[in-house]
């Protein structure tokens, strides 16, 4: 079925004016973006974005990196969109990310690795609704 998944374009990709590149790789894969808005990202934001992570020895350090610079957020819509996703960011860890995939191409560490992608549907709404309002999704 159609479903919708958020996705970041992070500071280390927007710094390096790669959002067209990611973009064209998204659109490529047969991902509809439909929604997209650059923020500044507060430290507010963030750590509410990442409060699962809160926990984690590299928290803070995720926090700080999130805000350093403007991210892009989006919506992607697709057939099983968030596996799609998924699969089009490649692993976590670049070092072990598919030929092809977007932080395969372009990420530079397993903390500066250019995307976010949602894990599940549940997680999928949350994060939409954290960013975006029912209007300004126009699929
Ligand atoms: P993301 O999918 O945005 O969700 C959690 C993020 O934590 C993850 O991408 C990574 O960028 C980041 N992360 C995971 N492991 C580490 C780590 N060992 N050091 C720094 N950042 C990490």
């Amino acid at each position: 079925a159609l479903e919708r998944t958020f996705s970041i374009i992070k500071p280390d990709a927007t710094a390096r004016n790669l959002t067209g590149a990611v973009n064209a790789v998204i659109e490529k894969a047969g991902l509809r973006i439909v929604a997209q808005k650059r923020i500044q990202m507060t430290r507010a934001q963030a750590e509410e974005f990442y409060g699962v992570h809160r926990e984690r020895p590299f928290f803070g350090e995720l926090v700080d990196f999130m805000i350093s610079a403007p991210v892009v957020v989006q919506v992607l819509e697709g057939e099983n969109g968030i596996a799609r996703y998924r699969e089009v960011m490649g692993a976590t860890n670049p070092e072990n990310a598919a030929e092809g995939t977007i932080r395969k191409l372009y990420a530079k560490s397993v903390g500066e690795n250019s995307v976010h992608g949602s894990d599940a549907p549940d997680t999928a709404k949350i994060e939409i609704a954290q960013f975006f309002a029912g209007n300004e999704i126009v699929g």
